[in-house]
């Protein structure tokens, strides 16, 4: 019994030992298990490196080579990345081109369509979002009587006027960039959403039928931004 619980210490003794001689501190690195699973080798994007030997110390590559080298002989420029295809836009998750119009650039970004198809739930969506967002200023039924807008002043009225007959693009347009008084909500909105505010301001605030299709896609063919 006393032999079995002298060796029982005696174990638990080394392993406590083994436990604490792999912490790190002070001068002392420890030691890791595995230590290239913690810090693989990353890739640098923008260059590239060509010394085969640079590394060998610790590599577990198969070819043999140093664990540091990183060279792809196939991409120009000595870059690890390649250039993206000449010519071509990177689209977002959603397809959708980035857009890249200045703020002045109103007429352009009218001729933009509506990408998001109107629905029941869009124009629920949107409604959440308008309350959000535009309420404050615009009010609930657009009429540019939002408290902050009483703060403000010279809000538009969504349902007066011109505004009225603001094409989608354009909307889309002033909620991204802002115009005059109203700032930038680019920024704080995706922008799935800020064109569900534009089916809501639309249709619910302005009481217009969504644009069909075909209004859509003769617009598509004239728009700039594609
Ligand atoms: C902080 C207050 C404020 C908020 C929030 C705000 N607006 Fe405005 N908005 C204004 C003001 C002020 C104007 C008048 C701008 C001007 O012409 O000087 C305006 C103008 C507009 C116009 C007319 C643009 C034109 O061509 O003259 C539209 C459309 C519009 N807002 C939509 C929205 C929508 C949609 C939202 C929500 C995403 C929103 N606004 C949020 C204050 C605001």
């Amino acid at each position: 019994m006393k032999i079995a619980n002298a060796s029982l210490f005696a174990c638990s003794a080394l392993a406590f030992s083994l436990m604490v001689g792999c912490k790190a501190g002070g001068e002392n690195q420890g030691l890791e298990y595995a230590p290239q699973m913690y810090h693989s080798v990353a890739y640098e994007p923008l260059t590239q490196i060509k010394d085969e030997a640079q590394g060998s110390w610790l590599s577990t590559r198969e070819d043999g080579k140093g664990e540091f080298f990183n060279s792809n002989v196939y991409n120009p420029h000595g870059m690890n990345m390649r250039e993206p295809v000449s010519n071509t836009v990177p689209r977002n998750k959603q397809g959708y081109l980035p857009h890249r119009l200045l703020q002045f650039e109103l007429e352009k970004a009218a001729l933009i369509p509506n990408p998001v198809t109107s629905s029941e739930e869009i124009l629920k969506d949107g409604e959440k979002l308008y309350l959000q967002y535009c309420n404050a200023c615009h009010g609930k039924g657009g009429e540019g009587d939002g408290k902050a807008g009483e703060v403000i002043g010279g809000v538009a009225n969504l349902k007066g006027g011109a505004y009225v007959n603001l094409p989608e693009g354009h909307i889309f347009h002033v909620i991204t960039k802002g115009k005059g008084r109203m700032g930038a909500h680019g920024s704080q909105i995706p922008a799935e959403s800020r064109w569900k505010i534009v089916h809501y301001v639309k249709q619910v605030i302005q009481g217009q039928a969504a644009a069909t299709v075909a209004e859509s896609t003769a617009v598509a063919t004239e728009n700039p931004a594609k």
